[in-house]
């Protein structure tokens, strides 16, 4: 199999040095000889960690799609638009299959592309596209394909799983935490994909398309990032006996899907919340299965090149499956749920600190169905006046109570501050 990688950037340069450096055992897993032929970045000088003797360099990366000595595609460049796609279509055009780790290409055009390659024999692969090195599609779509799945839920990003956690472990604030990420090279000099939940949401709308036979529904998903979570939260959180984390969600009710990408408090202890650091998990709840949980490095080049190299050995070895599963031309449109969902509630109001507040407060939450679980206050004002922070969360309440119930406390006047409302997960 004659391979060109476009993009020799974190991921492109490592699947390179794999093939060229361990080209024996890929060879010997995929059947047949693996050979990259032709390269494409744009910068033609710059070492990559491997030899291009032999290898052909393309400025243009969309000429690789018409080269003669060019069996497979990577796409390894990134964006949802411009020469990543204009190279995708061009190869699947061409009769070249294709593996990408791009997720918001995929999440936007993926039922387009995946109807292209079915029509011309070919195939598209992006395992790298979601949670990285954890064989996360695979799974969905082959190990558990004689199951009904009714929830997938996940740790999706690795930067945001790396700040929450050491938040947690360090008692830091955000911005001080997301600093140190970015010099670690886990976070982007522009946060903004990963903290406000956009990447996650882009594997989400992957998972969902496989686990429930629709197209790719970005925009049907709700989306809240992790900028509004406090050191305060956090600690306030961890009393309670949780942690925060970054949950994507998506859910069946009958017909109906539910999405969501938000903050999320889980049970310490559980398998969600024992997932630190930069890894990704991923959980599948099913029938007749009932659930498991995979978790593993979610990004970087050694991750995602192992899962971009799984993609091209199976396409070699002629295992590969088709991209959602079935044929794309079957995806359904997703009905969004209309249903009022119900969950538990955290909510942290910063108060004037006199008698009767919290009476008030839990009067209105109770006009708007939802009861208290329990309580936490920090600290006592000296003076009338004085403000504290005070923790509460909830019995099972609707979301749309639940709004209503956060905007008629925000005009308390005893309420100071925006409340901060995150869900608790149901325990399963
Ligand atoms: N990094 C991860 O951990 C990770 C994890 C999962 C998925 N992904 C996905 O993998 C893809 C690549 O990510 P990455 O982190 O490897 O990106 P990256 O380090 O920024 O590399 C991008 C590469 O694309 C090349 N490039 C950019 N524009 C080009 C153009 N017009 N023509 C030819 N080459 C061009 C760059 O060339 P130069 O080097 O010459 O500038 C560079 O080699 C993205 O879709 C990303 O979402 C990444």
């Amino acid at each position: 199999m004659k391979i060109a990688i476009a993009g020799l950037g974190t991921v492109g340069a490592e699947v390179a040095c794999q093939l060229i450096h361990h080209h024996s055992t890929i060879t010997s897993r995929a059947g047949t000889e693996m050979t990259v032929t032709a390269v494409s970045a744009r910068n033609p000088d710059r070492d990559r960690g491997f030899s291009m003797d032999g290898i052909a360099f393309e400025q243009d990366p969309v000429a690789l799609a018409a080269r003669d000595d060019v069996d497979v595609v990577v796409e390894l460049i990134g964006g949802d638009e411009g020469p990543a796609l204009e190279l995708i279509e061009a190869a699947l055009t061409a009769g070249k299959s294709v593996v990408t780790a791009n997720k918001a290409l995929l999440a936007k055009h993926g039922a387009r592309l995946a109807a292209l390659a079915e029509a011309n024999n070919l195939h598209l692969m992006g395992e790298a596209s979601v949670a990285g090195g954890i064989p996360s599609l695979k799974m969905l779509r082959e190990g558990l394909a004689g199951n009904r799945i009714s929830r997938i839920s996940g740790i999706l990003n690795g930067t945001c799983n790396y700040i929450l956690s050491t938040m947690e472990t360090t008692g830091r604030g955000f911005d001080d935490v997301l600093a140190e990420a970015q010099d670690l090279g886990y976070a982007e000099a522009d946060p903004s994909f990963d903290v406000d939940g956009i990447d996650a949401a882009h594997k989400l709308a992957l998972l969902g398309a496989i686990g429930f036979g629709t197209t790719p529904d970005f925009g049907g998903i709700s989306i809240s990032g992790i900028r509004s979570v406090s050191a305060l939260d956090i600690s306030f959180a961890e009393q309670m006996g949780y942690a925060i984390r970054l949950l994507a969600i998506v859910e069946k009710h009958d017909d109906q899907v539910m999405s969501t990408v938000q903050p999320t408090l889980v049970p310490l202890g559980s398998g969600l919340a024992n997932v630190d650091g930069p890894l990704n998990a991923v959980e599948v709840h099913g029938e007749p299965l009932g659930s498991v949980i995979a978790m593993g490095p979610g990004a970087g080049a050694g991750a995602t090149a192992s899962a971009v190299l799984a993609d091209m050995i199976d396409i070699a070895a002629g295992r590969a499956a088709l991209f959602f599963g079935g044929p794309a031309k079957d995806l359904t449109a997703p009905v969004k749920a209309a249903i009022d969902h119900s969950s538990c509630y955290y909510l942290r109001l910063t108060v004037v600190d006199r008698p009767g507040v919290l009476a008030e407060i839990t009067t209105v939450l109770s006009e708007h169905g939802a009861s208290v679980d329990s309580m936490l206050q920090q600290g006592h004002g000296d003076d009338n006046g004085d403000t504290v922070e005070i923790v509460l969360t909830t019995h099972d309440v609707n979301s749309s109570s639940m709004t209503d119930a956060i905007t008629a406390i925000h005009a308390l006047d005893a309420v100071t501050e925006t409340p901060t409302a995150m869900v608790i997960a149901a325990s399963s």
